[in-house]
This record gives structure tokens, sequence and C-alpha cells, in this order.
């Protein structure tokens, strides 16, 4: 039988085997570094694999993501022709995700930053109430995240718009689409939310130009990556006031460096990267469902294109 390489810096080797035997009792899986024979590999299921690694399986037929992005496997230039690329797509994670995200809109709607700090200074000060039927929640990426992130938001009473390639339709949703309609979609958001892939046309999509596009006293959540934002251009507008807050799982550089002015800025909250992680038990039967069709020769399901790059 052929073999699967396993390399993550994050998720549990013995776990992620455990539960994948659970389907195939008779899995051949390597964990790096200590593959073996290089040619016994057919399939890859990787967590930034260091770049220049997977031309050295000449046997490869699929990488799979251990998460829903795939960025870091398109940061390998050497990356070989013909072997199939693919992800997970985990209702799990689209749960935790949607969570997540409806607890930054929740904390700035319901004006958490304001109230915590009044409670510092001992202040009983009552604010405005909230008007969420006139919150404008902006999701970037309707995809698998984004649209359930938007039909939930939506079910709460808010008004919430999506911003996607092509053209979509989601009950409940305002959707825009392409370059052409981004600032009209920034222009009628209150609270942005990220979740699109990282891209070439992505990265830093969250620059001075498209935050001087959203209404001042805005707000940015970013669950994406952190290189669609434009460090110094969200800070700078948190600091003029033009954003009011911001809410951050993901960075340019991770783990977030001590020194960086977002740990210390009482305008930003940071996390971990952990809106939606990856977990063996949910996703372990689909990743089995692929590596069982790949070794007989079939195609998996959820596979990106090489072209977009999601
Ligand atoms: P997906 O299903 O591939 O959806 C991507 C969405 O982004 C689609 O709606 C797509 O438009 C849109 N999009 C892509 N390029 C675009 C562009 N140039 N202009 C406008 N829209 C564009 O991805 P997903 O599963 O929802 O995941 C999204 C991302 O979330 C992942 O790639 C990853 O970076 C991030 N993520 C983060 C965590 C975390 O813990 N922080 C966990 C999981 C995932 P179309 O619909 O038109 O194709
Ligand atoms: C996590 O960031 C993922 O892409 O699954």
């Amino acid at each position: 039988m052929p073999a699967v390489l396993f390399h993550s810096p994050n998720d549990s080797p013995t776990e992620w085997e455990k539960k994948l035997r659970e389907f195939m009792p008779n899995l051949d899986m390597r964990i790096w570094p200590d593959i073996g024979d290089p040619n016994d590999i057919e399939f890859a299921l990787v967590w930034k694999l260091p770049s220049g690694n997977y031309e050295k399986f000449k046997n490869l037929r699929c990488i799979c993501s251990l998460g829903q992005g795939v960025d870091h496997i398109f940061t390998d230039a050497d990356l070989p022709n013909q072997v199939h690329i693919m992800r997970l797509v985990d209702p799990w994670m689209a749960q935790a995700m949607s969570e997540w995200i409806l607890l930054q809109v929740l904390r700035f709607h319901r004006q958490v930053p304001e109230y915590e700090d009044l409670e510092k200074q001992l202040k009983w000060k009552v604010l405005p109430p909230p008007e969420t039927s006139e919150c404008a929640v902006g999701i970037l990426g309707l995809g698998e995240l984004g649209r359930d992130a938007a039909r939930k938001i939506s079910a709460l009473g808010f008004k919430v718009a999506g911003w996607s390639r092509t053209e979509k339709e989601v009950q409940g949703v305002e959707c825009f689409y392409g370059e052409k309609q981004l600032e009209a979609f920034l222009n009628r958001t209150k609270i942005l939310c990220c979740l699109l892939p990282l891209t070439p046309k992505t990265t830093g999509i969250i620059n001075s130009k498209t935050i001087s596009q959203l209404p001042r006293g805005s707000y940015v959540v970013n669950a994406g990556r952190g290189q669609h934002v434009v460090d110094t251009c969200l800070l700078r507008a948190l600091d003029t006031g033009h954003l009011a807050g911001a809410a951050l799982d993901v960075f340019n550089e991770e783990p977030l460096p001590s020194q960086h002015p977002y740990w210390a800025h009482p305008k930003v909250s940071v996390w971990p990267h952990v809106s939606a992680q990856s977990n063996a038990d949910s996703a372990a039967g689909q990743v089995a469902d692929a590596i069982g069709k790949v070794f007989s020769g079939k195609v998996p399901d959820n596979l990106v294109s090489r072209e977009q790059q999601y």
C-alpha cells in the first residue's frame, strides 16, 4: 500500500493517525521528518511543509491541506505539476468560525470595549442602545466559511452583505462581487469581517484606500490571513479614529512578536489563530475518503484551483 506523509507544527500526528485508522486500518502514515523511502509517498496531509520538499516525492498524487486555507502550499515555487491540491471543508470548522465572527460582531455592536472601559473607571454610565437592524456587517468572502457566518449573523437581525469574486445569491444577504463592486460594499459596511483566502489578488486588500472607503467609526475583524491586512494602514486608521476597533486572529508573522504594536493597542484584540482549528474528530472521515480515492486512481473532493490559488 502507498504511504501518506504527515507534517504539521500544530496538529497531533498520533491523534490524526488514530482517527484515520478507524477508516483505514492498514494506513501507512509517515510522520515528517521520518518518512522512509520518499518514493512510497503518494498522498501528503500537510500544514506548512517547508518549501522545496514536495518535489522530492516522485510518486506524489495529492496534497491535502490540514486546514481550509491552501496558501501555505502555493508558497512552494517548485510545486509539482499534475498533483491534485485539496483542502478540508469541515462544517465543524464553519460552526467554530461563525461563532468567533459572531462574538466579535456582538462585542463591537453591544459596545463591550466601551462598557469594559467604564467598568475599569468604576463609572455607571448608560450609552445609547444600538439598533441591530441598522448595523451593517460586511463579509469579505462568501465561501464555505463566509456564507455560514453571513447567514448566522443575518438570522440575528443584522444588515448583512458579502463580497465574492463571482456573482452569488445568499438568502438574507446583499451580495456584491468583483473589484468594481468592492467600494460600494465597503461604503455600506460598519463591521468588516475578512474570510477571504490569501491569493496574489487578495494580499494587502485591507489597506489605506479600502479602509478609507469604510464609514468613520467602523471596525475590522480578520480571520482570513494576516497578509490581507497592511498593518501600518490599520494602525494609522485606528489612531486617527477612522476605525473604532479591530479584532485579529491572524497576523503577518505568527506567533505575533512580543514587541508588535497590536499587543498593547487599546483598540485591538489579539487572538492566537484559533477561530476555527482543524479537528481530526470531524475531518478524518473526509481525509480517509480522499486517500482512498487517490490510491484507487480517482479524483478526490474539495480540490482547489491552481489558477485561482484557492
Ligand atoms: P472558500 O470556500 O474557498 O471561499 C473563498 C471565498 O473568497 C469565495 O467566496 C471566493 O469567491 C472569495 N474570493 C476569493 N478570491 C477573491 C477575490 N479576488 N475577490 C473577491 N472574492 C474572492 O474558502 P473558505 O473555506 O471559506 O475559507 C476562507 C479562508 O479562511 C481560508 O482560505 C483561510 O485563509 C481562512 N481560515 C482561517 C481560519 C482561522 O482559524 N483563522 C480557519 C479556516 C480558514 P467565489 O465564491 O466567487 O469563488
Ligand atoms: C486555518 O487557518 C485554516 O486555513 O484552516
